[in-house]
């Protein structure tokens, strides 16, 4: 098949996460947009299948094993690509937890969820600040939520998580600013994923409960994971040069109505 490659990218992006959902969407969207992606997971067979998807299609790809928990394997993975090459780091890899409220939350749910989804962002930043700032130039993307911006009854270690991104991505714009590195999160609402789909299933009637929370939404529907990524790519873009220290909020209009 012709490459379909576009030109918004020349460089090399990776993306955590990419096995499924948001982060496979992101990482096609940057294939289909020029770059070569490393397609990170700790899910071999899920990333592979994205590589592949993005390789049927003439555009360029490659999987590297990764949790983003462990620092070390991490600046691995970011160590093995070359330095003037890399323009992006997308830090989506995150997960959920059962429904539960402040008290009844187990500690060691919160011990992990926090470790996935606050310290893989950290290290992800931590790993690529030094080669993009030494280059002077560089874009990072973080996936927040828009349950780091309202409250979500019994999401209470999701929410506190997804709050702590939002803001750590202030600050990291702040300080990557004056070396000319942008950083930038995503806020979404409701997205149709295999997270998402967990959520619908911890109720009696899951058919019922995506009706409500459909119902809920201006826009009357779930957002599309293709959806996040295409905004994930313009803030990683030149498009979005000016644009740093933004969480872009995706909600189909949930927080305004
Ligand atoms: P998903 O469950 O479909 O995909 C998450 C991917 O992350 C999976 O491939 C999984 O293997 C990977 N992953 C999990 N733990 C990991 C680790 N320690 N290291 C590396 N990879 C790991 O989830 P989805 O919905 O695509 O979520 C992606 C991001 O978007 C997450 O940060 C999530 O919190 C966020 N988000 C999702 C929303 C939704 O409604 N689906 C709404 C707002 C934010």
């Amino acid at each position: 098949m012709a490459s379909i490659r576009g030109s918004r990218f020349d460089g090399q992006a990776l993306v955590t996460g990419a096995a499924a959902g948001i982060g496979r969407a992101t990482a096609e969207r940057f294939a289909a947009d020029g770059a070569h992606v490393i397609v990170t997971d700790i899910n071999r067979e899920g990333g592979e299948e994205t590589v592949t998807r993005i390789t049927e299609t003439g555009n360029s790809a490659e999987f590297r094993e990764l949790d983003v928990t462990d620092a070390e394997a991490f600046e691995a993975v970011v160590d093995a690509i070359d330095e003037t090459e890399l323009e992006a780091v997308v830090n989506n890899a995150g997960i959920g937890h059962p429904a539960a409220s402040v008290e009844e939350t187990d500690p060691e749910v919160f011990d992990r969820v926090i470790d996935v989804n606050c310290r893989g962002v950290w290290n992800g930043c931590r790993a690529a600040l030094p080669v993009m700032k030494a280059r002077g130039s560089g874009a990072i993307v973080n996936v927040a939520s828009l349950g780091g911006m309202i409250g979500l009854p019994k999401q209470a270690v999701y929410t506190l998580t997804k709050g702590a991104v939002l803001n750590f991505t202030r600050t990291v714009a702040a300080e990557a600013g004056p070396y000319g590195v942008r950083a930038n999160a995503v806020c979404p609402g409701f997205i149709e994923t295999a997270l998402g789909e967990g959520f619908f299933e911890q109720h009696e009637d899951p058919e019922k409960a995506r009706e409500r929370m459909e119902a809920q939404y201006p826009l009357k529907r779930l957002g599309r994971p293709a959806e996040v990524a295409d905004a994930i790519a313009y803030l990683a873009s030149d498009e979005a040069s000016y644009v740093t220290g933004h969480g872009l909020v995706l909600d189909g209009g949930y927080s305004i109505s």
